[in-house]
């Protein structure tokens, strides 16, 4: 399964706190790993690691059963029919060998969860580790000695905050799960901000008591980040103590805050020449369908440029995109967004600079 949400949304929140736990209580054996918790580490690595760790979590087990049986030569590890230390590199066990011993000893499915999944594709071990994910899950799920009447014994869950990069494991035929479909991660909904209202109330002197639909519009506001919401409530509940700014609704605290979400964006927007903004407005504005050199977005660039704009002077404004992490060159020379919550602040920025005093063009 492969979800996709935006920055900051709680998606780590609800592997770790309700998805983790809900598998372990089902009796299943979660593997947890966020491929952005070591950015400098290998995904490929991170991915073994983590496999690894289970089994030696699972080999404890296994030892203190041994131990309290009155054995006590057996050592660790020694209940696997391979070195621990090697699995996943070359000339060791495989992922697929290491996850079956996992269910085996486990004696139930194992469910890999990978956070930021899409990270795997920045090496070639990470991509490696993909591909050992798809052939264990193929080989596991066909052995009816591991799924012993269940659908499945390995379960892969990948999430990620790029839905086009998470999207590149599924769409090329050459990629490790093409077929699979990216779905999108549910948000927080109506019954987050009214628990959370309900609680907050429950704190508030009467008279500053917030209405939950209030609350409700304050993390659309947000996009429905809930780390903002909490501080626009946080600054309401105490009066905006120190603020230098007055702040008539909880609303506008929202508003504030996401204004500080977006303030990111605006500084390097504003570093960026007029011909790199308008290949990243093309960008945004075409989506898929973005080609960076085609007629027509020779055209769109050139009337921002105010005349004819080489293909090679294009190149040079992508090159540039990408040296500050705003643009990603992903498979086959597709482009796309490092960050797609950029998205909705040009769109919010554009318009309210409608019949303002700034002269960019709106997106078309
Ligand atoms: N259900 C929740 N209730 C309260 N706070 C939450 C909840 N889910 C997430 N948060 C808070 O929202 C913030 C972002 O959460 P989290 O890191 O899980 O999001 P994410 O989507 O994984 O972000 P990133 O894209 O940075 O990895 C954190 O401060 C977290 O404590
Ligand atoms: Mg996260």
């Amino acid at each position: 399964m492969f979800l996709a949400a935006p920055r900051r949304t709680g998606k780590s929140t609800f592997l770790v706190h309700d998805l983790l736990p809900e598998l372990a209580a089902r009796r299943a054996v979660p593997v947890y790993v966020d491929l952005w918790s070591q950015k400098s580490g290998d995904p490929g690595a991170l991915i073994n690691e983590a496999v690894r760790k289970a089994l030696d979590k699972q080999g404890k087990g296994v030892l203190g059963r041994i131990r309290g049986a009155g054995v006590t030569k057996a050592g660790l590890g020694s209940w696997l029919s391979f070195d621990l230390e090697k699995l996943g590199v070359p000339g060791g066990a495989t992922l697929a060998e290491g996850l079956s011993a996992l269910i085996r000893k486990g004696g139930g499915p194992v469910v890999v969860v990978v956070d930021e999944a899409q990270q795997a594709l920045k090496s070639e071990a990470g991509r490696d580790a993909m591909f050992a994910l798809k052939s264990a899950r193929d080989t596991i799920n066909l052995d009816p000695a591991l799924t012993a009447g269940r659908p499945a014994a390995l379960g892969l869950v990948f999430t990620g905050s790029h839905r086009d990069k998470l999207a590149s494991l599924v769409t090329g035929r050459d990629q490790p799960f093409f077929g699979s479909r990216v779905r999108d991660f549910p948000l927080l909904g109506r019954d987050y901000t009214e628990a959370y209202g309900r609680h907050i109330n429950g704190l508030l002197p009467p008279d500053r008591r917030i209405d939950l639909a209030e609350i409700e519009e304050a993390f659309d506001i947000v996009g429905r980040r809930p780390q903002y919401l909490h501080a626009a409530v946080t600054r309401y509940a105490t009066g905006d103590l120190g603020g230098d700014r007055e702040f008539g609704s909880l609303l506008d605290l929202a508003r504030d805050e996401r204004e500080t979400h977006w303030d990111s964006y605006r500084r390097q927007w504003s570093s960026l020449d007029p011909l790199q903004q308008a290949v990243l407005r093309r960008i945004i504005a075409e989506g898929d369908r973005f080609r960076p050199f085609d007629a027509d977005s020779l055209a769109a660039y050139a009337s921002v440029a105010g005349g004819q704009v080489a293909a090679r002077d294009v190149q040079q404004a992508l090159d540039g995109l990408r040296e500050q992490e705003l643009v990603v060159r992903l498979e086959r020379g597709r482009y796309s967004l490092e960050d797609p919550s950029i998205t909705d602040w040009l769109a919010s920025e554009t318009a309210s600079s409608d019949g303002g005093t700034e002269q960019e063009a709106p997106i078309p």
